[in-house]
């Protein structure tokens, strides 16, 4: 049908007749002759008509937006001054002999030009429009670069790709399970995976060596900027590998990826710090290192203050009490201080003290602040050594259970590095270990797995059963720019520690057995030394793209209430569909009440 795509012509072709097929970007009428922008996946061409044609000229009078055309022509120069250094066919046009008109299109809901900000649910019922638009192209074609590149560092180092099923049984990651009922087992559930965990686990019990799949899961959570309730894993599992050499190809792997892909030289080796260290010095355990603002724990000095918001939770064994300093930062208002407040309110802290630097060497004199007053000299001379605090420096303070300073705090960091533009270094990934293996739930009094229940302790049964709170696991994940963009571990191995961390996780033996009893079975048979990760593809690829949401690099994304505004899903079924599968619902559609059995 064409002899070129449009984007790609340039002076090349001078001289020459070519066929192009596109939409029309734009229509220009300059009194006399008509110029239409013509745009396909490779960009945008201009074709200019000229009367003098009179049939083509005809229909090009008629043609409107994102009309499909096919047009012929000449190739030829652009008068001088008309040139379009930006564009890649920009020193050239074509000039009309014929059109032929593909197809019509009614006025598009929203115009196809990438800086116009459109709302997000019209774009997704309109996606295929949305999609026309040059910043979703580029999104699209990075994506198809990643996951290129990946592969094929994957595929040279011994990795075969291997599918698993997506009509499984609960995998638990934390969220909850789509279920898909099952026509021919009556009252039977399938689950959509939420990740491959325990088939790549069977795969490398089954001698595969090395395993990777790009793999849609499923979990059925909150949603955020960073979370789908579906989404992409490069998800990945190797045999024979110890968490050393595991984390050293994946790094090669995301360092050869950002070289090909966008030409970024990330880090030599990836630096690497336990999940402790980033909790005390970021409030979290995936920090941005870009931020160069660090919370300093002063909880020593402030024991004995007459200031109860800072003694109490430093008298706390669950409390902290912590100081952080913004260098520079003397100039905000007390305006801008009370937004700050009301910010870290979002997080639970109940007030946010500051101290203002205003002249280091001029003692408790040269300290603004509402609570210098609550402690002596000696106290504050501590604090502002700790810190490096300077003059036209700002101090904040957070003081209550560590869980809400961590948050409060953590956030107020991030957020004040970009808002006062402190962001150091593009691209700082850093690898966090060391993770505990278990954290306490309050509400339902027992261990939560941090990783997932197959995660390896580095400790015995024994030093396990006697002090689960201690262990640590053998878990790593890959943190980018305060993104956790990936994450894995060395897996159990032996049935007698896998029962042992479901028995400390309550987790039955009866329940064990039913839910994972294949597991429990298939570790019995020479089950290799395993271990692997899996990346978020959609966030590696929302980072790439410097985009601000996961929906953005996702050409089908569900919105923040997980549904499809494009094919309207979720959607109701028919009464026989409900019935082959032996369900009833509680609350029919379009009944109000529940209706009585
Ligand atoms: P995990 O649950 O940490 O580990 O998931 C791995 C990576 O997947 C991405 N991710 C998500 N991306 C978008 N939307 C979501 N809802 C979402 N949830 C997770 C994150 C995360 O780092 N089976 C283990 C991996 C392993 O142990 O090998 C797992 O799924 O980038
Ligand atoms: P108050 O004495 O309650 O007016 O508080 C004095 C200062 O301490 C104010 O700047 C409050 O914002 C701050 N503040 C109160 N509670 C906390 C807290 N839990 N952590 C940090 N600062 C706090």
């Amino acid at each position: 049908m064409r002899t070129h795509k449009c984007g790609e012509l340039n002076t090349q072709q001078l001289g020459e007749t070519v066929s192009i097929c596109g939409w029309v970007h734009r229509r220009r009428d300059h009194g006399g002759v008509i110029f239409i922008d013509l745009r396909d996946r490779a960009g945008l061409v201009q074709v200019v008509v000229d009367p003098d044609v009179a049939e083509t000229f005809a229909i090009a009078e008629h043609v409107r937006s994102e009309y499909v055309l096919k047009i012929t022509g000449l190739v030829r120069d652009r008068p001088a001054g008309t040139i379009n250094a930006n564009m890649h066919s920009g020193a050239i046009e074509i000039l009309a002999k014929d059109i032929e008109v593909l197809n019509e299109s009614e006025t598009p809901p929203f115009p196809i030009e990438s800086e116009i900000e459109v709302n997000e649910e019209l774009r997704l019922r309109y996606r295929y429009i949305d999609l026309r638009r040059t910043a979703m192209q580029e999104k699209m074609k990075v994506r198809r670069d990643v996951t290129r590149a990946l592969r094929n560092f994957l595929d040279d180092n011994e990795f075969f790709e291997i599918e698993t099923p997506y009509l499984t049984k609960a995998t638990p990651e934390g969220a909850r399970d789509y279920i898909v009922p099952s026509r021919t087992h009556e009252n039977s559930f399938f689950a959509l995976p939420q990740s491959p965990q325990l088939y790549k686990q069977m795969l490398m019990i089954a001698g595969m060596d090395r395993y990777y799949q790009v793999v849609r899961c499923f979990r059925d959570e909150d949603l955020r900027a960073d979370r789908q309730p579906e989404f992409t894993q490069l998800d990945i599992e190797t045999s024979f590998m110890d968490e050393n050499e595991i984390m050293l190809v994946m790094e090669e792997m995301i360092r050869q990826l950002f070289a090909k892909v966008i030409n970024v030289q990330l880090d030599a080796v990836f630096p690497r710090m336990t999940h402790q260290e980033a909790v005390s010095r970021y409030g979290i355990d995936r920090p941005d290192l870009r931020i160069p603002l660090e919370l300093v724990d002063i909880a020593e000095d402030m024991k004995d203050v007459d200031f109860k918001v800072f003694s109490a939770p430093a008298n706390d064994p669950k409390g902290r009490v912590v100081a952080m300093r913004v260098p520079n930062a003397g100039e905000l208002s007390r305006k801008d201080i009370d937004e700050l407040t009301k910010f870290v309110g979002i997080y639970g802290a109940k007030g946010l003290a500051y101290i203002k630097v205003n002249d280091l060497s001029a003692g408790l004199e040269g300290l603004q602040s509402p609570i210098v007053k609550f402690a002596p000299k000696a106290v504050w001379d501590s604090v502002l050594a700790k810190t490096g605090a300077q003059t036209g420096d700002l101090i904040f303070f957070g003081a209550d259970k560590a869980g809400i300073v961590n948050e409060a705090m953590g956030a107020l960091r991030v957020k004040l590095g970009h808002d006062l533009n402190m962001l150091e270094g593009e691209w700082k990934p850093v690898w966090i270990v060391d993770f505990p293996m278990f954290d306490w739930d309050e509400k339902s009094g027992r261990y939560n797995a941090i990783h997932h229940p197959f995660t390896a302790p580095s400790c015995s049964v024994e030093d396990l059963i006697a002090n689960p709170a201690a262990a640590l696991s053998r878990a790593y994940d890959l943190v980018l720019n305060g993104t956790e963009v990936g994450g894995g571990s060395i897996r159990i191995n032996r049935t007698s520690m896998q029962q042992t961390v479901f028995e400390i996780l309550g987790i039955g033996e009866e329940e064990a057995r039913e839910k994972f009893g294949f597991l429990l079975d298939a570790l019995k048979y020479g089950a290799p030394p395993h271990g692997g990760l899996a990346f978020g593809l959609d966030r590696l690829v929302m980072l790439m793209t410097g985009s601000t949401s996961i929906r953005d690099v996702i050409a089908f994304p569900k919105t923040q209430s997980a549904s499809c505004p494009l094919v309207s899903a979720p959607a109701v079924v028919t009464d026989e569909q409900l019935k082959e599968l032996g369900i009833r619902l509680i609350k029919p559609a379009g009944k109000e009440k529940v209706k009585q059995a």
